[in-house]
């Protein structure tokens, strides 16, 4: 699978901090990735739009994930950008995060994450913590296959005894 990270960070784009919870994204997919783009953009909505367009259109992006800005802080609009440039919502993959996510810390009722499809690409918000990503990630790893082959539309395996 073609993979985009993308890191939304205002303090990480000035070069305030590191940047963990991408690197983490990366680690988390191990083979099941057969290349990574990653970009690093402010809390702006308008350069994350962009980098998600970018990613989509440009690369071919089979998925993309982000990382930060999904929860109440003034200038946390990751979800607002990415309902701007998806055409369909996945509300499935957000809820089944935060559902599982609900079961390690009451804070993740404080994610605003969306996930949607844009084209043949796959979006998918995570928070900002290489915690949350990391436990976020795993809920997803196993659908992902079937989610990438589905969207390219090879549908053979959506009717059979296909992972659980
Ligand atoms: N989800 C998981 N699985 N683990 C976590 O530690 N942290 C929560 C939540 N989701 C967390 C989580 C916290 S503390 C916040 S504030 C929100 O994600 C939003 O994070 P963000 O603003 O960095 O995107």
């Amino acid at each position: 699978m073609k993979i985009g990270i993308i890191c939304v960070s205002d303090r990480c784009f000035r070069g305030e901090c590191e940047d963990t919870s991408g690197p983490a994204i990366a680690e988390c997919l191990g083979d099941l990735s057969t290349g990574n783009e990653y970009r690093l953009v402010p809390d702006e909505k308008e350069m994350i739009a962009r980098a998600l367009v970018g990613l989509c259109d440009e690369n071919g992006a089979d998925v993309v994930f982000t990382t930060g800005g999904t929860g109440f802080a003034p200038r946390d609009v990751t979800p607002e950008a990415t309902r701007e440039v998806i055409e369909k919502e996945v509300p499935g993959i957000s809820e089944a995060i935060r559902a599982k996510s609900l079961e390690i810390t009451d804070r993740a009722m404080l994610s605003r994450a969306v996930s949607g499809i844009r084209g043949k690409t796959l979006i998918i918000n995570l928070p900002g913590s290489p915690k949350a990503v990391r436990e976020s990630i795993a809920v997803v790893l196993p659908v992902l296959p079937h989610a990438v082959e589905t969207l390219s539309g090879n549908t053979q395996n959506c009717g059979g005894n296909y992972g659980k």
